[in-house]
């Protein structure tokens, strides 16, 4: 296997993200070669995997592809895996995941295809080598995609293992937090690039604050965390690794933004939480919280953006209560955020109607399978919005 064969490369992300991540790909100078619901298609190395895993803020996974197929059986699928060298890609002490979609007429569950591309890989190390790897569901080592729709079928080496949303600071998730990736799906959509002031009232364990400081900063998305599914490969090279890290050390921010990152929230313990987490994402200099109710939120004079995630009943809250709240977040918006550009992030278009406001964009996104939208408001300076 070499590091530096181009081949195509499938990043995976939540519906609704693929045009953030699509931007993502090409301002880190990949092009994008074709996009789907829940993944981009992009082209590079292994070496550019790594680039991928450590910068991209909006994916799920990188995945780079090893073989692509005809497959009519489930025979056709063990003897097509077998034939790759896999002995020269993962090694006899490793362990081996295999994640599985089909959609196929002939097979209608996953955990065959999934056992049989494992059988596949395992059997032919130990004809090379003489011994097996383990296998299990943890995601935590190597891991194999099988995707098989119809006659064709893909085998991809996920170089992330486990989701990039986990991005290792969230010590503490205190109650419905908003995944890594969505928050900062969320924050590009606002426009946000460090240049703002951002205030973010109903802040809850600080996931938005926290990668809106990550791109001030331009910290790399995965910079926190140490485990990757490209460390488990054979041709794996720790001093490649350390250069994409160095150089991605080199292009973060040194001065502290003049712009403000502000985030409350009425729970005191959500704000610890917040605290803490910012702290491990070592932003914690960047953001300014408080413990106090959304509209006594401190909001810098002139313009910015304003961004909340109430709660929207389905999980939390009762939603006669939050209509309340919700035309209180109107009003709020009306009354204290003049020059500002208001963001709500809810789940609920009932309640956001309550806001009395009437929204300028609205866009799309998911919460695992909650559709959500993002609301925009324009409040303009010395005008009622
Ligand atoms: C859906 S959660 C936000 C989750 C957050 N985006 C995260 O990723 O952790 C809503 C938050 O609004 C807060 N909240 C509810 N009512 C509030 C109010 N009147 N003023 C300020 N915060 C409030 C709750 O304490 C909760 O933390």
């Amino acid at each position: 296997m070499n590091t530096k064969e181009r081949k195509n490369i499938l990043v995976t992300c939540g519906p609704g993200l693929e045009g953030y991540l699509s931007a993502e790909l090409q301002g880190l100078g990949f092009e994008i070669v074709s996009s789907h619901t829940g993944g981009i298609i992009t082209r590079g190395s292994l070496i550019d995997c790594m680039k991928l895993n450590l910068h991209l803020r909006t994916a799920y996974n990188v995945l780079y592809l090893l073989k692509e197929f005809r497959c009519g059986s489930s025979e056709a699928l063990y003897k097509q895996v077998s034939n790759l060298p896999w002995e020269n890609i993962i090694a006899p002490q490793e362990y081996l995941c295999v994640l599985s979609r089909v959609d196929t007429f002939s097979i209608n569950n996953s955990m065959y295809p999934s056992l049989k591309v494992k059988d596949a890989i395992v059997d032919r190390i130990y004809k090379k080598t003489g011994s097996r790897p383990n296998s299990g569901p943890d995601r935590n080592k190597v891991v194999v995609n099988l995707f098989w729709k119809n006659d064709r079928a893909w085998i991809y080496l996920n170089t992330s293992g486990v989701k990039l949303s986990d991005r290792n600071y969230r010590k503490m998730p205190h109650k419905a937090p908003l995944r890594e990736s969505l928050a900062a799906g969320i924050i590009m959509a606002t426009g946000y690039d460090g240049s703002q002031d951002i205030v973010l009232p109903m802040c809850g364990s600080g996931t938005l604050a926290i990668e809106a400081a990550l791109i001030a900063m331009n910290k790399p998305a995965a910079g926190l965390r140490s485990n990757f599914g490209f460390k488990h490969v054979k041709v794996f090279d720790e001093q490649i690794w350390e250069e994409i890290r160095n150089d991605a050390r080199k292009a973060v921010r040194k001065d502290k933004p003049q712009k403000r990152i502000i985030a409350t929230d009425i729970d005191g313990q959500a704000i610890e939480a917040a605290k803490q987490n910012a702290k491990t994402a070592g932003v914690e200099h960047l953001v300014e919280f408080d413990v106090c109710d959304f509209a006594d939120t401190y909001v810098p004079q002139g313009e910015g953006i304003v961004l909340m995630n109430p709660e929207y009943g389905l999980r939390l809250g009762e939603i006669q209560q939050l209509e309340k709240e919700y035309k209180r977040i109107g009003d709020f918006f009306k009354q204290n955020c003049a020059g500002y550009t208001g963001y709500i992030f809810t789940g609920n278009r009932k309640l956001s109607g309550k806001v009395g406001l009437r929204a300028s964009a609205r866009m799309i996104f998911f919460n695992g399978k909650i559709e959500c939208r993002l609301l925009k408001y324009e409040m303009y300076q010395g005008k009622k919005a």
